[in-house]
């Protein structure tokens, strides 16, 4: 009888950013080349993995006690492989073995081209660790597994140059390197013959991309030339680096989306010293209405902390005076947390927990506020929305998304689907979400006249 083998199968669970996202997908591709195949469902998995966070302590906890989960079972299925990867794995290195007895392997974000190498070991019997930083590695090379879908994550660099103090980034990333365009370019052309409808690129500061001649301005520029009906985001900025070069090429190319995430952090000039994010808020003032004055309509969301070390009842004013100003349709919103390692980890961690929390509500109660009063001004308007399918809570309407990444709600039609354009007119609005009804489906003569308009 000939024996059937069988593929080892991997699950993978993954916490964090959109670059760990990415991320998972390199690895899957990484895997799957190499005969794994994936799963869904942990039970059946041969090899567990965890694609980790460190960014804050509480995202680490929650990963803690995930593995708590993995570990009975574990106990009751010993021959499973658990490994550990990405900024966790970096951060703690082998104390992860040692002190997490459970763990078989903890492989950091720069060699996760070692990961088959390393299951092999591990499942004969060997721990696995792969820690070390690059200065090169892109993964350019590496096809990721993606599901067929609408929307694709793409990195097209990693690390980060920044040292923003309060950041474990730079430590568990490593140096910032970018992807080469023609990489990028060709990434993106076998994402719209696959069908996707919409490509985040991603880098924690994709202003600082740099390929020989070409910056970020250039890669947006021929990434939007790709596919015309192809709705392109990306996602860091950093308010030091965001150049008159770019807006002007967000205005000119319509598939670029009218959206920027620009973090602020702080409204204090003088907490965003000892932050280190490099810009006052004048100068971040600046940016936000020259980028109004070339790129009309434009949204701009944020994030910001509350509670780092020294920060007074003024500098929280501050922060709250800027979001006035700026009015952001979306802000996430965090407490500070020290992170080992970092030069913000030797202040002292000074604002009480509930003086944090505080703070952190009011900001958050305000940004409440000023979604809703945006969201009411897009009241009798007309959206462009990519549907994307059935609401999450009713088959009888749809789901799609504004150019400014919100969400849209309108009764189901039969002649529309995922990965249609329709414009809706907006006639309720909350906070979070938009109500409408379709007014038209935009067909491929409208994209083919707003390429010909670029
Ligand atoms: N590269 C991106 C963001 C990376 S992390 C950027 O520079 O904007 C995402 C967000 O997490 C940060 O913008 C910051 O607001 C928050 N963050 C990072 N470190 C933190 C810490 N130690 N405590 C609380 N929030 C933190
Ligand atoms: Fe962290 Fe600052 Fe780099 Fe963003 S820019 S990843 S906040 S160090
Ligand atoms: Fe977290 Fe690492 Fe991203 S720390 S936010 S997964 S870069």
């Amino acid at each position: 009888m000939p024996v059937l083998l069988q593929k080892s199968k991997v699950y993978i669970e993954t916490y964090g950013c959109q670059m760990n996202v990415a991320d998972s997908e390199v690895v899957m591709g990484i895997l799957n080349s190499q005969g794994y195949a994936m799963t869904q469902e942990v039970r059946e998995a041969d090899v567990v993995l965890l694609n980790t966070c460190s960014i804050r302590d509480n995202a680490e906890q929650r990963i803690y006690g995930r593995l708590g989960n993995f570990k009975a079972l574990k106990d009751k299925k010993p021959e499973m492989i658990l490994g550990i990867l990405g900024c966790m794995a970096e951060r703690l290195r082998k104390d992860l073995i040692e002190e997490k007895k459970v763990v078989d392997l903890v492989v950091g974000p720069d060699e996760y081209r070692r990961l088959p190498e390393l299951i092999d070991a591990a499942f004969g019997g060997e721990k696995g660790i792969g820690v070390k930083l690059s200065r090169s590695e892109t993964y350019e090379d590496i096809l990721p597994f993606r599901e067929d879908g609408l929307h694709a994550w793409l990195s097209v660099m990693r690390g980060c140059d920044k040292f923003c103090s309060f950041c474990v980034v730079p430590f568990t990333r490593g140096r910032e390197r970018s992807r080469s365009l023609e990489s990028i370019v060709n990434e993106v052309t076998l994402l719209s013959s696959r069908g996707f409808h919409e490509v985040t690129l991603l880098g924690q500061n994709v202003n600082s991309y740099l390929d020989e001649k070409n910056d970020f301005a250039d890669l947006l520029n021929a990434v939007a030339s790709v596919d015309r009906k192809m709705r392109i985001r990306f996602s860091t900025s950093h308010p030091q680096d965001l150049s008159d070069k770019l807006l002007y090429t967000i205005a000119e190319n319509d598939n670029l989306c009218n959206y920027i995430h620009l973090p602020v952090q702080s409204g204090s000039n003088r907490i965003l010293e000892l932050m280190n994010r490099t810009y006052s808020i004048e100068h971040y003032l600046g940016l936000i209405e020259k980028a109004r004055e070339i790129i009309p309509n434009v949204s701009f969301t944020t994030d910001i902390i509350s509670g780092f070390p020294t920060e007074t009842h003024e500098d929280h004013l501050a922060t709250l005076a800027v979001m006035q100003k700026v009015k952001y349709d979306g802000a996430y919103m965090f407490k500070y947390s020290p992170r080992e390692g970092t030069k913000a980890f030797k202040m002292e961690d000074d604002v009480k927990e509930e003086t944090k929390s505080k703070r952190l509500q009011e900001i958050i109660a305000l940004q409440q506020q000023i979604s809703f009063d945006l969201n009411q001004i897009l009241l009798e308007k007309k959206e462009i929305v990519l549907v994307e399918g059935a609401s999450k809570k009713s088959e009888n309407f749809l789901s799609g998304r504004t150019d400014a990444n919100k969400v849209v709600i309108f009764p189901r039609q039969e002649n529309i689907g995922e990965g249609d354009y329709v414009e809706v007119l907006i006639n309720r609005a909350t906070s979070a979400t938009l109500f409408g009804a379709v007014v038209s489906v935009l067909d491929n003569k409208d994209f083919s006249e707003i390429s010909l308009a670029v």
